[in-house]
């Protein structure tokens, strides 16, 4: 009977072990090549935008994809407000593969590589459809293949949109309006030269920090895309807004080389085409959401919106003009070429 008990006992033991281990669970995709079978794994991705944003609608899409199309063997983690990391640290993170996604302002890598300076080419683009295509054309996939050397891959771009310009102190409608003012950037030699143009200081600061750091007036203003604006609320701590569309952001989806190679066949097709889900709708949501967020900023009436006529934008193109032939050299004429064929002009 004891023998019996014994032998009884073993086997349900074992049967449970068996249950716990079914599959290997990696997280960041140590699983290796040459498993067959979808991958039990946790993705992390991590984002510092608020949830009504093109980034986060991209990532929420990718998420649902993925983890139906695995049987949820494999889980997507996604971090917005910068919860997990912020703009100073998730690139580090990344590159140590602690998070195995984030889309970051593409204007946010020009330390890399100045090419980076894209969005900020001042009246370039002016629609997300002219971006889209110079970052899906030859030199765009070249500039976001320019960060393998630290193990990371670009995937694909995700537009945001045009950015506006809010600031404290006055309604802006000319260059001469920007004279003796600071704003933040997102960093960047373009986008510091813009400023200094048009008369202005700029400082680099963490979106996380954005909102403080306009509240306590360290600086007087900013520059952003109205989803940006409206879901932190910048305009509850600013008094104008000029509807300028004179830089953009754009981001990219990047992933840790050694993560993604670590995917074997089946689960790397399922987070492949949960990108691709996640890239249909960033690109489809981007329009309507900054379209919904700047009827809010209307509604809430906060700041005092000013809308540049044509001959308006035109004094601010011929201002920043001389900027294109200030980093032609840094950022390559061959880049602009591609860009302004891509911008259709
Ligand atoms: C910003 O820092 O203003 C934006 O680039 C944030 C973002 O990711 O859209």
């Amino acid at each position: 009977m004891k023998k019996f008990a014994l032998a009884l006992f073993l086997l349900s033991f074992g049967f449970i072990l068996a249950a716990c281990g079914g599959g290997e669970e990696t997280s960041g995709g140590s699983g290796g090549e040459g498993e067959s079978g979808v991958q039990e794994t946790t993705i992390k991705f991590s984002h510092v935008v608020a949830e009504n944003t093109p980034k986060h609608q991209g990532a929420l899409a990718m998420k649902e994809y993925i983890e139906k199309e695995s049987d949820g063997k494999i889980t997507v983690e996604i971090y917005p407000n910068s919860s997990l990391f912020g703009d100073q640290d998730e690139y580090q993170n990344l590159v140590s593969n602690n998070v195995q996604f984030i889309a970051p302002d593409l204007s946010k890598f020009v330390g890399n590589n100045p090419q980076f300076n894209v969005p900020s080419l001042p009246f370039m683009f002016d629609n997300d459809e002219e971006a889209i295509a110079f970052w899906d054309g030859e030199k765009g996939q070249e500039i976001l293949s320019s960060l393998e050397g630290d193990g990371v891959l670009g995937l694909k771009m995700w537009p945001n949109g045009g950015k506006h310009v809010t600031n404290n102190e006055r309604p802006i409608d000319s260059p001469d309006d920007f004279d003796g003012l600071k704003f933040r950037t997102q960093g960047g030699q373009v986008l510091e030269a813009i400023y200094s143009t048009l008369g202005a200081g700029s400082e680099s600061i963490p979106f996380g920090e954005l909102y403080t750091a306009l509240d306590q007036g360290v600086v007087d203003g900013q520059e952003n895309t109205f989803s940006n604006i409206e879901s932190k609320k910048f305009d509850e701590v600013q008094k104008h807004m000029t509807v300028m569309n004179h830089t953009r952001v754009d981001y990219a989806i990047f992933t840790n080389t050694d993560f993604w190679e670590g995917l074997n066949e089946e689960t790397k097709a399922i987070v492949e085409a949960g990108v691709e889900e996640g890239t249909k709708v960033a690109r489809e949501e981007a329009i309507s959401l900054n379209e919904k967020a700047y009827e809010l900023l209307k509604e809430r009436g906060e700041v005092e919106i000013i809308e540049l006529t044509p001959e308006q934008v035109e004094v601010f193109r011929t201002e920043l003009q001389p900027i294109y032939d200030e980093f032609e050299e840094e950022i390559g004429a061959d880049v602009y070429e591609a860009a302004r064929e891509a911008a259709g002009q």
